[in-house]
């Protein structure tokens, strides 16, 4: 098993290329279960999720091409409607395809994808929104078993969750009729899902807002879609550059999909430029602490929640960050306090004594963005050397993350154990 070797202190100087994101074209390759003919993505990341991903589409009868960033999918062959266990449960965003198998099919069968190193993660609303469009559900054997006719309806969700709201979509482009989803999940994934559906042939109004109208259609035909960047990534660099006192240009981001995050950055110190598709953050010495709730879109993301508990364990003063959208999503604490960080956790906030520094020293990633909060605190660390162990976690969501941080000048490497 691989490690990532991490000696800390430098800060990040540079720039460096987001990639396309991951959550973004995960559904939309979820997607291309709709089409007849086949479909292109372009800026598709290397990543494990998305060959995961391409495993299950692909043990369907779906023909899939990845070759650098370019990504062709063709369902026209496809020849079954069950997602294994053995699959999905290495992947949640594998539940996807059930919106669209039930759509385009009229049955599927999916097996539930269980719960996760984060909190539970039911899937009650993904249910709930597909009955409500006329399907009969069951659950046998671990699996959800969907089928019926779709009809359009109204359908106002319990919470907007992403990727209820992703299921529902696609499922809706084929029900008949008009479909209104409404307190829907605005994340920018969404909206460009929604693009990607339209230009499908799908007829899809008011993504990226909290109430989306789908007029149904009767087929869909391939089409070809630019992924959108990875705000999480792009995120996730800035962060980095904060806690190591650096200056970093992320390039083809969009600053429009990280608001929050921004406005946060600032207010621990930060100098934030943006030109374009250019994101700049020239770091303080030392940031400050701030205080942070997670929220869904347009709030603070709470897939950066973790990286900025890394950055504040070093920030001067107190800093609370309440975490409101998954139940456990608190599991870099431990590590963190191996490095010297002072953390105290109290139900779903955690109060975050910011040291001058922290030391390096052997961790074990428990989930992908709490290591990307480890190989954080590596970088900031002032002494020692981090050795990251489970580093699989990272290879999901974050393509070849320790060369592009190499390219920003921390000394970091990965090792085969
Ligand atoms: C997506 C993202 C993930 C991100 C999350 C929140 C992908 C592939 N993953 O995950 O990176 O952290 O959004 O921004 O896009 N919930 C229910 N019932 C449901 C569905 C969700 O109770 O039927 C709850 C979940 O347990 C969780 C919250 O709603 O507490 C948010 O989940 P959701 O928005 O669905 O996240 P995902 O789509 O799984």
């Amino acid at each position: 098993m691989d490690k990532i070797l991490i000696r800390g202190g430098k800060p990040l100087k540079g720039s460096v290329q987001v990639r396309g994101a991951k959550n973004a074209a995960l559904p939309l390759m979820a997607a291309a279960i709709l089409a007849d003919g086949p479909c292109t993505l372009h800026n598709v990341p290397c990543l494990h999720d998305i060959f995961s991903m391409d495993k299950l589409l692909a043990s369907m009868g779906m023909s899939v091409e990845f070759t650098g960033r370019y990504m062709t999918l063709d369902a026209s062959a496809m020849n079954s409607v069950t997602a294994p266990y053995e699959l999905v449960r290495k992947m949640r965003a594998s539940f996807f395809v059930l919106g669209p198998l039930l759509g385009k099919f009229k049955k599927a069968r999916v097996s539930l994808p269980g719960g996760c190193a984060i909190g539970t993660r039911p899937v009650d609303i993904h249910l709930k929104g597909l009955e409500a469009l006329g399907a009969r559900i069951c659950i046998d054997e671990g699996y959800v078993v969907a089928e019926g006719e779709l009809t359009g309806a109204d359908f106002a969700m319990d919470f907007p969750s992403v990727g209820a709201t992703e299921n529902i979509m696609m499922a809706a482009c084929r029900a008949k009729g008009v479909t209104r989803l409404s307190n829907v999940a605005r994340e920018p994934e969404i909206a460009d899902l929604a693009r990607f559906l339209n230009a499908m042939g799908a007829q899809i109004s008011g993504a990226g807002t909290d109430l989306i109208t789908i007029v149904g259609v009767d087929s869909l035909n391939g089409a070809e879609h630019v992924v959108i960047a990875d705000r999480i990534e792009a995120g996730t660099f800035l962060i980095a550059a904060m806690a190591t006192g650096g200056d970093v240009t992320v390039l083809n981001a969009n600053a429009d999909h990280l608001p929050t995050c921004l406005t946060k950055l600032r207010e621990a110190g930060g100098e934030i430029e943006v030109h374009g598709a250019r994101i700049r953050v020239k770091a303080p010495e030392r940031p400050k602490a701030i205080d942070i709730i997670t929220q869904p879109y347009p709030g603070f993301a709470t897939d950066l929640q973790a990286q900025t508990m890394a950055m504040l364990a070093i920030a001067d003063g107190v800093s609370v960050i309440r975490e409101t959208v998954f139940e456990n999503r608190f599991m870099q604490v431990a590590e963190l306090a191996r490095m010297g960080a002072q953390i105290d956790l109290d139900g779903n906030s955690a109060i975050v004594r910011g040291v001058p520094a922290l030391s390096g020293a052997p961790v074990m990633a428990s989930d992908l963005r709490a290591s990307a909060a480890l190989i954080i605190a590596g970088l900031a660390a002032k002494k020692g050397e981090t050795a990251i162990a489970r580093v699989y976690h990272i290879d999901r969501g974050y393509e070849r993350i320790e060369e592009r941080l190499a390219g920003l000048g921390a000394d970091i490497e990965r090792v085969h154990d």
